[in-house]
This record gives C-alpha cells, structure tokens and sequence, in this order.
C-alpha cells in the first residue's frame, strides 16, 4: 500500500501533486508481481479485450521484464499521441486530476500491490493505472476523448455536476465494453487490469449490458466495491468522442436541475438491451460470499 512505500514517504509531492517514480529502487519481488500481473492478463484477455487495448501493448512493449520506467515509456507515448503518465503518491484532488488530463497528463500511482493482493485492492495501483489505462492513450480518438474529459471536468467542478462526470468516466474509462465485428470487447482499464471482472464482464449472465447513452450514464449509479451490476457498450470509439463534442454548458444546467438517478439494475424503456441480466451474483452476496 501507498503508505508502507518508503519512496513515496520520502517525498514531498510538486504543487501539481507529481512525485517521482525513482525507477531503480523497485525492488525484485515488485518487479515480479508486475511480470506475474501481466501474465495472468495475457491469458484473461484473450479474445476478450479489444484490438485497439493490444496494439496500444505492443506499442509500449509493457512486458519488458517488471515494472515499466516511466521515462522510457513516455517517450513512446509521447511520440504517437502527445500524452505522458505522470507519477502520483496516492489519489489526487479533483481539480488537479482533471487539469492534468487536460493537459494530456494521466496521473498514476507509482506502488504497486503486493502478492497477497493480486485479485482485488481498494486504490488503483501502478499496475491498474498504467497496464489498465495507458494501452488506450495510444489510440489517437481515445486520447483526445480523455483530454476532452479532463476540460469537461474543469467545467463541471463550477456547475456542480461532479457525480455526472465521474459516472461517465466510470462506466467509459473504467468499465467500458465495446461493440465489434468479433463480439463485445473490453476496454474499460477497471476491467483489463482484472483477471475476474475480465470474464464476468463479457461472458456472465449476471449484469446488464446496455447501449451507451451519455446522459443516461451520468445518471446513472455505480459500485466501487465489486463487479458491476451494468455495463454500457459503444458501438465505436468516435461514437464515445462524438458524444462529448457537444456543449456541455446546457448540459451541466439541466443536470444541476434534475438530480434524478437511475439505480444500478434499472432498465429504462429507451434502453438498448444486449443483456438482461438476472443479476444472481450480486443477489447472492457478491464478492463477500463468493470468497467464502
Ligand atoms: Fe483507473
């Protein structure tokens, strides 16, 4: 966890929260954890992740023996669409995540999870945050939709429309699936970055698998303490951009108006069902009893 992480302790983060990642002093057993991370996923997210997840991997060569160095890293990423990961000591402020997303930043935690944690933990940790999110930075229509995301983000802090923009991100960034000619595929980094919810995601008959819709996604609830009980696909990753190309102004105004909420199981008479689910697993017990 971020508090045993001596080198993070020793820092005192820059005003924009950044610290370094002092690449050299991982030691051996955090190295292997990544290698073992990455391992598990190839296997997972065969024929489940979406192509554009695995070219951004071959892109970054992410497996190149442990924890990957930022510095190397960023100049790949750099070269094919202008963003770079920056290092964080543990989540950051609103307004200091979005304003470095803005500015093609994405902000990840330089701890990685130790080896008794490696199916669930409660802060992202370097593997989530650079495993899970940075294959998708390279995709040149998904990069401009999180720097989009981060300007909408600077907005939303005035209109008090805070919980309708996370919803977004959460049910695109983090837990997304996407439509293509080979079936439905993920590219949420909640779920690439999970050898469990990889599975449950596409192939249980538990969740329901809507179509996205913007506004209904910002009104929409979610869990942050096990499997989703919704997934919303896109067709496209220009469908997702085009979505946020609008004026959010008029937008943020009705929502500061309308606070109305749709729970995790809803299913409107709009929606654009793949999947009905039964929701069994969350209706015995989740991940709780399932551990038992
Ligand atoms: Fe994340």
């Amino acid at each position: 966890m971020p508090l045993n992480d001596a080198v993070i302790k020793r820092q005192t983060p820059r005003d924009d929260f950044t610290i370094d990642q002092c690449w050299d002093e991982y030691s051996r057993s955090e190295h292997a954890v990544w290698s073992m991370l990455y391992e598990r996923q190839a296997q997972a997210l065969k024929g489940r992740a979406c192509d554009e997840f695995f070219e951004g991997l071959d892109h970054l060569d992410l497996n190149d023996g442990g924890i990957p160095d930022l510095e190397k890293l960023n100049k790949k990423l750099h070269a094919l669409t202008g963003w770079e990961v920056v290092m964080v000591p543990h989540l950051v402020p609103d307004d200091v995540f979005f304003t470095h997303l803005a500015n093609r930043r994405f902000p990840a935690g330089r701890f990685i999870r130790g080896a008794d944690q490696m199916d669930y933990l409660e802060e992202p940790d370097i593997f989530h945050d650079v495993y899970g999110h940075v294959p998708m930075l390279t995709q040149p229509v998904f990069a401009d939709y999180m720097q989009a995301y981060g300007k909408g983000g600077l907005r939303a802090l005035k209109h008090d429309c805070l919980k309708n923009l996370a919803r977004l991100y959460w049910y695109t960034v983090e837990f997304g699936l996407i439509k293509t000619d080979a079936g439905m595929r993920i590219y949420g980094a909640g779920i690439v970055s999970s050898r469990t919810e990889s599975v449950f995601s596409l192939e249980s008959g538990s969740p329901n698998r809507l179509h996205f819709d913007l506004e209904r996604v910002m009104h929409t609830d979610y869990r942050i303490d096990d499997f989703q009980q919704v997934y919303f696909a896109i067709d496209s990753f220009d469908e997702l951009f085009a979505a946020t190309q609008q004026d959010f102004g008029p937008l943020y105004e009705r929502m500061s108006t309308d606070k109305q909420m749709h729970s995790v199981t809803d299913i409107l008479p709009a929606d654009k069902v793949y999947n009905r689910g039964t929701q069994d697993y969350a209706k015995s017990g989740g991940r709780k009893a399932n551990q038992k």
